[in-house]
């Protein structure tokens, strides 16, 4: 019954808010973004039986957090997608807040999700963590909660990765323990109905780190190369001058897993963006072996509430999907290489920055070699600053006011950027970093550089449906 209500609602809220959604000058035309309402994390991204499935984090109902749905697009290729019925809605008791963050994985043939149940007291919280399968037509039959909260953890446990290693199933799952500090859980399932918690194989005091965070929040645990990667977002980092500047950070550890064990040993947190808007990624291993992601280009408690995009009556979207890499002890990140299938016809230009023509960035991909100091003005809401050693990204806070400043801190050769209308994706050297961020230029959005630095600059406008 409060499924047939809670869908009623979402059929008019697209009703009423959808066109003027698509109507908007900032709406991505190439990137993933709701049709109306809120979108955070991306859930459930695999390769199904030849298809990309994504699913999100959304709230169709209004432009804010709140008891979410899974949204869901499916893509053959990673650039065009069709958004497919709604995947869950929270309508039963033990998701009653939120049918919150999980994975997708081929069991045995079906497609089945992993999700967390979010359900909130009047004092409190609880957290199931759920079973559905998804036909193909897109019908999802829920199957319900497969386990309870585990004893000695806050209401704070979500966000199940699953994966499958030497015949069995396994799960990491982000958590916060008694005393108030964030962990990952390793646990291990015969099937996907029963399991078994290993241990806490990360976290806050644990394996080297000291007070590293309240809670830690979307786990993903997968092979790359001969290493086992972590990808987690911890929350409570304090800011340092020039990195963990966002409220929240999104990062990633390089080790080892011993699974009989339950043990990883890992060297240290590196960010995985160092832009404004990137949160809770989650990768999939694509079935040519590619290791792909999507980020959220979002934070939670920011200014989001100021973007403009409210007034058209939705709020967020996805990053493009991206490959990673692993090159020592540092994953690189690049832009999926599907995405150069969106190129129209190669401009190159070079010379002085300054005495560059300015582009229209609205839908763009460039490739910049800079000999020297540059700063390059993304219409009037977004800078970029490199000299001596020092990348800085710059804008105003929307809330604020203020000035903000991100920094990547290296010897710059090489800016990849990718521009869709209110976003950039700035790839810095070949994938070493990235700083993502949204903003909100008054008119068309153009680059226009500055300085005396010599120039190489090529440049595509994206197509996108082409
Ligand atoms: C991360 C997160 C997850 C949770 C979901 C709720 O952004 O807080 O931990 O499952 O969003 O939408």
């Amino acid at each position: 019954m409060k499924e047939i209500q809670l869908l009623k609602q979402t059929a008019l809220a697209l009703m009423q808010g959808q066109t003027r959604a698509a109507q908007d000058p900032h709406r991505p035309g190439w990137h993933l973004a709701p049709p109306v309402g809120l979108l955070n994390d991306p859930n459930g991204f695999i390769q199904f039986a030849g298809r990309y499935h994504l699913f999100y984090q959304w709230n169709p109902l209004a432009c804010a957090h709140g008891a979410k749905f899974w949204g869901h697009w499916s893509s053959a290729d990673l650039l065009s997608w069709r958004h497919e019925p709604v995947a869950l809605t929270p309508a039963e008791a033990y998701e009653s807040h939120g049918c919150y963050s999980g994975s997708a994985v081929d069991d045995n043939g079906v497609l089945t999700l992993i999700y967390t149940g979010n359900v909130k007291f009047t004092a409190g919280r609880t957290a199931w963590q759920c079973l559905a399968t998804l036909d193909e037509k897109g019908d999802c039959q829920k199957l319900g909660p497969v386990l309870a909260l585990p004893e000695g953890y806050s209401g704070h446990v979500r966000d199940p990765k699953v994966w499958r290693h030497d015949g069995a199933w396994y799960m990491v799952l982000g958590a916060q323990d008694l005393a108030g500090r964030g962990k990952v859980l390793l646990l291990r399932g015969e099937t996907l109905q029963q399991w078994q918690l290993l241990g806490e194989i990360a976290g806050s005091g644990l394996n080297g780190l000291g007070d590293f965070g309240y809670m830690w929040e979307c786990p993903d645990l997968f092979r790359l190369g001969e290493r086992d990667v972590l990808i987690v977002c911890p929350q409570g980092l304090p800011a340092q001058e020039t990195r963990w500047l966002n409220t929240f950070q999104s990062g990633y550890f390089i080790g080892t897993l011993d699974y009989p064990q339950a043990r990883y040993t890992h060297g240290d947190f590196q960010e995985l963006d160092l832009g404004f808007e990137f949160y809770a990624p989650q990768t999939t291993l694509s079935d040519d072996g590619r290791r792909l992601m999507f980020g959220w280009m979002g934070i939670p408690d920011g200014d989001e509430f100021y973007q403009p995009t409210l007034a058209h009556g939705w709020i967020h979207q996805m990053t493009c999907p991206r490959e990673l890499t692993l090159q020592q002890d540092r994953l690189l990140q690049r832009p999926a290489r599907e995405l150069q299938q969106l190129r129209g016809a190669q401009r190159r230009l070079q010379g002085a920055a300054q005495q560059l023509e300015t582009l229209d960035i609205a839908s763009a991909e460039l490739l910049i070699a800079p000999e020297g100091a540059l700063t390059a003005h993304f219409g009037d809401a977004l800078r970029l600053d490199y000299r001596q050693g020092e990348l800085r990204l710059s804008r105003r806070n929307l809330r604020s006011g203020q000035q903000e400043d991100r920094y990547w801190l290296g010897a710059l050769r090489q800016l990849h950027i990718f521009c869709d209308r209110s976003s950039v994706e700035i790839f810095i050297n070949d994938g070493e970093a990235v700083m993502s961020a949204r903003y909100f230029p008054a008119d068309a959005p153009r680059l226009r550089l500055e300085g005396e630095a010599k120039v190489t600059l090529d440049y595509w406008r994206l197509e996108p449906g082409v």
